[in-house]
């Protein structure tokens, strides 16, 4: 066996390539494993990454095929060549991989293609796709493994009519009925996707709403704008099953809160209910490390579990299964391990649906700040009465900030519009630094900007908004 490693981290997605890049950067000898045979995780091959080439792609098919006309570019009916933009979608996961290899060999990291095994508190036994084993040794060990997406009692995932995530990203053809079961990030980012392809598309939701969690007010804009645009959304519904009938499908419901069953057939079905832990077959029944009743690793304050140089990280701890809050933990866990002082501030993790328009969120949510009793103003600016949007015919949505009664700190900040992922960051950095709504509406922003909005809302906590 070589030397041991100063690190050893297992899963090579967001969590785990950013931890062993950052312990790297610090001085650690370190070494990443992934079993998938490519390094970046769900993230970068079959989540994220892949999914916003499709958003980004289906979007300009949509807007060449119903949006050019209004701004007087006349083409002929654009044809969809499914094929060429999975082929885009695949450079895009290829160039990203890549990439990951790259600051791997720039950063002298040591990686390792196959399954991991924790084989003793200091000893790792990989296993390679052809069955060969090598063992390493490592001082510290960060479990970065993830999640998994997960179905519902007896309805079986087969990645071709029944799919996860992972199989609505490679259909061969646009569906003509697509149901979605789940209304939250995954179902509305893949079902908008193949929406705007031009598949009928039915999301069915238990909760009375969709997005839980995200702002209430929020959801329902953004439930009524994805109306707009087609999409069928049925909450307070539960599937009971979904059987083969023929080449196509029938999807079994019930109303939540019991009555009648009906039936809808679908010749796609994608299950997106949620994610669970990944943690199978990694040895921690052997060297006793414990999960919850959820399954999920037990940490402390910093990142450590009941073995103590046994660290987790990312999807498979508690919190949000999110690239960046993965991200970010792992950088925080490489400066603890070099003596740091690294640390995550939950209070301000953005969230981001990556739709059209988007919706961002930061911070709390109305109903979080009501059940916290704690009394707070609400500033709110339409994109309608914003020029830069007139401009771009991206009018849908609002942003809106909502901020402490006594001490004017914003505590949250929730954008539905055009490029909502990125503007939400204005009020990230604003509450990172602990800023009050006034300092943002006295911060001079460029014109003529979407983030004129997010300034107006500001503006809308004071003396109120100019442009409304
Ligand atoms: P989710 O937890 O966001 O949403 C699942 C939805 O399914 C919930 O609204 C839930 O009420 C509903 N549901 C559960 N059982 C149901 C049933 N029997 N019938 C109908 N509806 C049912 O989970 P999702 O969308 O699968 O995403 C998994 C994780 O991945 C989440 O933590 C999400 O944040 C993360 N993710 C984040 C993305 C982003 O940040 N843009 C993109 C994709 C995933």
């Amino acid at each position: 066996m070589s030397d041991p490693f100063d690190l050893i981290v297992i899963g090579s997605g967001p969590g785990g390539y950013v931890c062993a890049i950052r312990a790297a950067q610090l001085g650690m000898k370190v070494a990443v494993i992934d079993k998938r045979g490519a390094h970046g995780g769900t993230c970068l091959n079959v989540g994220c990454i892949p999914s916003k080439a499709m958003l980004h792609t289906s979007h300009l098919y949509h807007d060449a095929s119903h949006s050019f006309e209004n701004f007087g570019i006349e083409v002929s009916k654009p044809k969809l060549n499914l094929k060429k933009m999975m082929g885009h979608k695949q450079n895009v996961i290829d160039a990203n991989v890549g990439g990951i290899s790259f600051l791997f060999k720039k950063n002298k990291i040591t990686d390792y293609f196959g399954a991991a095994e924790i084989i003793a508190q200091d000893k790792v036994k990989i296993t390679d796709a052809d069955g060969k084993v090598t063992e390493i040794a490592g001082k510290n060990i960060v479990i970065a493994t993830g999640s998994d997406s997960v179905s519902l009692p007896g309805i079986e995932i087969d990645e071709k009519q029944i799919v996860s995530s992972t199989g609505a990203l490679e259909l061969e053809k646009v569906p003509e009925h697509m149901v979605v079961i789940g209304g939250g990030v995954i179902g509305l980012e893949l079902g908008s996707v193949w929406s705007r392809l031009g598949a009928k598309v039915t999301v069915v939701e238990y909760l009375d709403r969709i997005l839980p969690g995200m702002d209430l007010e929020v959801a329902k804009t953004f439930a009524r704008t994805l109306k707009k645009q087609g999409m069928d959304i049925k909450t307070g519904k539960k599937v009971t099953g979904v059987e083969k009938a023929g080449n196509g499908l029938k999807v079994g419901l019930e109303p939540a809160k019991g009555g009648d069953a009906s039936t809808i057939d679908a010749d796609i079905v994608l299950v997106a209910v949620g994610r669970r832990p990944y943690t199978d077959n990694l040895g921690l029944e052997t060297i006793g490390v414990k999960r919850d009743d959820r399954g999920r690793v037990e940490i402390d304050a910093q990142y450590r579990t009941n073995v103590s140089n046994i660290f987790a990280i990312g999807d498979v701890t508690v919190g949000p299964m999110l690239a960046h809050k993965a991200e970010d933990e792992g950088i925080a866990v490489a400066e603890i391990l070099a003596g740091q002082a690294g640390h995550v501030n939950y209070d301000v993790i953005p969230g981001v649906v990556y739709t059209m328009p988007e919706v961002a969120s930061v911070g709390k949510t109305e109903e979080e700040l009501k059940e916290a009793g704690i009394e707070y103003t609400v500033g709110k600016f339409p994109f309608t009465a914003n020029g830069r949007a007139k401009a771009m015919d991206m009018t849908d949505g609002m942003v809106k900030i909502l901020a402490d009664k006594k001490t004017d700190r914003v505590l949250g900040c929730h954008i539905i519009g055009a490029t909502a992922g990125d503007l939400i960051h204005e009020a990230a950095v604003l509450m990172e630094f602990s800023g009050s709504a006034e300092d943002l509406a006295r911060t001079c922003h460029a014109h003529p900007t979407l983030a004129e909005a997010v300034r107006e809302a500001a503006l809308a906590i004071g003396d109120g908004p100019i442009h409304m």
